[in-house]
């Protein structure tokens, strides 16, 4: 009795202090600026504002339509409170501008973002601030400037197999429609992971793949506990843990292997040192041998290694499979968009070969579709940062210091006062020259911007539009019918059933 008369009042006087805690005295700045409309709640911890997201999702289908309530309600800036908890939510694209460019250095990943993810990504880049971000950008940047002409030979001999993969399913079900993001997920998983390690993972060729198994479900853990905060306490790791084990075997291999291979060359090099191919660095085959040829001089272990190759490949990986996923899905939808294309592509790329890096750069109507399909389709379609200090937005707006503030390329892509009434319309025609000046810098962000702007953003588009091209040499693309996708909004914009669409083989030379 006495001990729950103890811990009765205890938890009372926490719940009443709680409550009613003494406001902290304003500063200068959040006098001077204007504070941000909050969406409303009458429940402890919002929990009414999170019941209603819930619901939303399930009724509406579509993770996304909630937060266009909102911004509709609200205006572009706004504040959905969780768990006691601010989230700040920026649309406008001067915010995003001052966010992600001219005031970097105060919007971090941030220790709670870090702590998420570090089961999975370690210190890599993808989840490092500072110099140990600043030092491992240094170093990979190279790898990334000089390698068109090895990407677009790497990317056709996985579209090879990937038109293998099709082919076997048409052979059996020539009418039936094909689920293509799942096969896009297992050919960009074998195409980076060759591009990065230096070895395929296989995945198109079996697809039980272990290593493709958890990756999945790593990333997919991983997304829960980023939505979710509570996750990481409450939810059992054993298999998560198990998962990612199996992830270090793979890689420890393979870096292993690469540690053994740079040790012969260095020795080959000492003994010969006019044979230095590469010239110390840069023009390496793949990305590991790149920070290999590094490891001397940075002292980097097997860990920091193993860190860097998975950030690169979560970065890399399910973005490029999500991007073409919903271009086969648009372009199912739009035959006269698909037409126009294969036009461009018979004309530019002569038949039966594969698109040369020159070919390429030459399908321009090709290039306007796929910008078309991430600004309706961002695969990294909300990213957070986390405010260093007290700051104010352009728009006057006051950001508290240690907050999460969230910018989402999926809505500030489809806002009817930035684009216009037909802003939910899919027109590639708004790429085009007469159209395209109206695009102003920050309305359209897929690869992130400024210092910490996506280092694969070439290799993403002529993956994109090499797969894309030989596609089209080979296939019709129709809608499936009834299908419609249901999207998600995980760390990658994927959809929860699937893209369906049905391939037809077709001939372009006779079009
Ligand atoms: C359509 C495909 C892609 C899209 C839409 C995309 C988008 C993005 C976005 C939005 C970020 C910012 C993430 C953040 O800071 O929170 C990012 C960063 C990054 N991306 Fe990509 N990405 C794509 C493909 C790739 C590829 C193919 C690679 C390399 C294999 C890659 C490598 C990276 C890296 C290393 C970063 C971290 C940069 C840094 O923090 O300095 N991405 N990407």
């Amino acid at each position: 009795m006495h001990t729950n008369l103890v811990l009765g009042t205890t938890v009372a006087a926490a719940a009443i202090g709680y409550f009613f805690k003494p406001k902290k005295p304003k500063t200068e700045l959040e006098v001077n600026s204007v504070p941000i409309p909050t969406v409303p709640s009458y429940l402890p911890l919002q929990v009414d504002s999170l019941l209603k997201y819930i619901f939303s999702v399930y009724a509406e289908k579509d993770e996304f339509e909630y937060l266009r309530h909102l911004s509709a309600q609200y205006g572009n800036t706004l504040n959905f409170r969780g768990f006691n908890e601010d989230l700040i939510i920026v649309l406008d694209p001067s915010s995003i501008q001052h966010i992600l460019a001219k005031n970097q250095p105060n919007y971090e990943k941030g220790a709670e973002f870090q702590a998420i993810f570090h089961d999975f990504l370690g210190n890599g880049i993808f989840n490092a601030d500072g110099e140990t971000w600043k030092i491992q950008r240094h170093l990979a940047r190279p790898h990334f400037q000089t390698s068109e002409f090895r990407d677009a030979a790497l990317i056709n001999r996985h579209v090879d197999e990937l038109l293998k993969v099709i082919d076997k399913h048409l052979a059996s079900n020539p009418e039936k429609p094909i689920e293509v993001q799942s096969l896009f997920c297992r050919f960009t998983l074998d195409e980076a992971t060759e591009f990065l390690f230096g070895e395929a993972a296989n995945a198109l060729q079996d697809e039980d793949n272990d290593f493709a198994t958890a990756f999945n479900y790593t990333q997919a853990i991983t997304g829960w506990r980023f939505r979710v905060p509570l996750w990481r306490y409450v939810v059992p790791t054993r298999r998560f843990l198990k998962e990612i084990k199996k992830l270090d075997d793979f890689v420890y291999r393979i870096v292993d292997k690469g540690i053994a291979r740079e040790e012969a060359r260095t020795r080959e090099q000492e003994k010969n040192p006019s044979d230095d191919e590469h010239g110390g660095k840069g023009g390496h085959e793949n990305l590991l041998d790149h920070f290999l040829s590094q490891r001397q001089e940075y002292g980097f272990d097997r860990e920091y290694l193993r860190d860097m190759l998975l950030n690169f490949l979560l970065a890399g990986r399910d973005t490029t499979a999500s991007l073409l996923t919903f271009t086969v899905w648009e372009l199912s939808k739009h035959p006269h968009v698909l037409e126009k294309l294969k036009r461009e592509v018979a004309e530019v790329v002569a038949s039966g070969t594969a698109p040369s890096y020159d070919d390429i750069k030459k399908l321009k109507y090709q290039k306007q579709v796929i910008n078309e399909v991430l600004r309706l389709y961002p695969p990294v379609p909300y990213n957070t940062r986390h405010s260093v200090e007290e700051d104010v937005l352009p728009n006057g707006y006051y950001i508290p210091p240690n907050t999460t503030v969230a910018y989402g390329a999926y809505s500030t892509h489809r806002l009817v006062d930035l684009w216009g009434d037909d802003a939910l319309e899919f027109d590639p025609d708004r790429w085009g020259p007469e159209r395209v000046g109206k695009i102003k810098p920050f309305m359209f962000v897929p690869f992130h911007a400024g210092p910490r702007i996506c280092l694969g953003q070439n290799l993403a588009y002529t993956t994109a539009q090499v797969t894309l091209t030989r596609l089209l040499q080979k296939y019709d693309i129709k809608a499936s019918p009834g299908f419609k996708p249901e999207l998600m909004a995980d760390i990658v914009l994927f959809s929860r059933n699937g893209v369906e669409a049905v391939l037809v083989k077709q001939d372009l030379s006779e079009i």
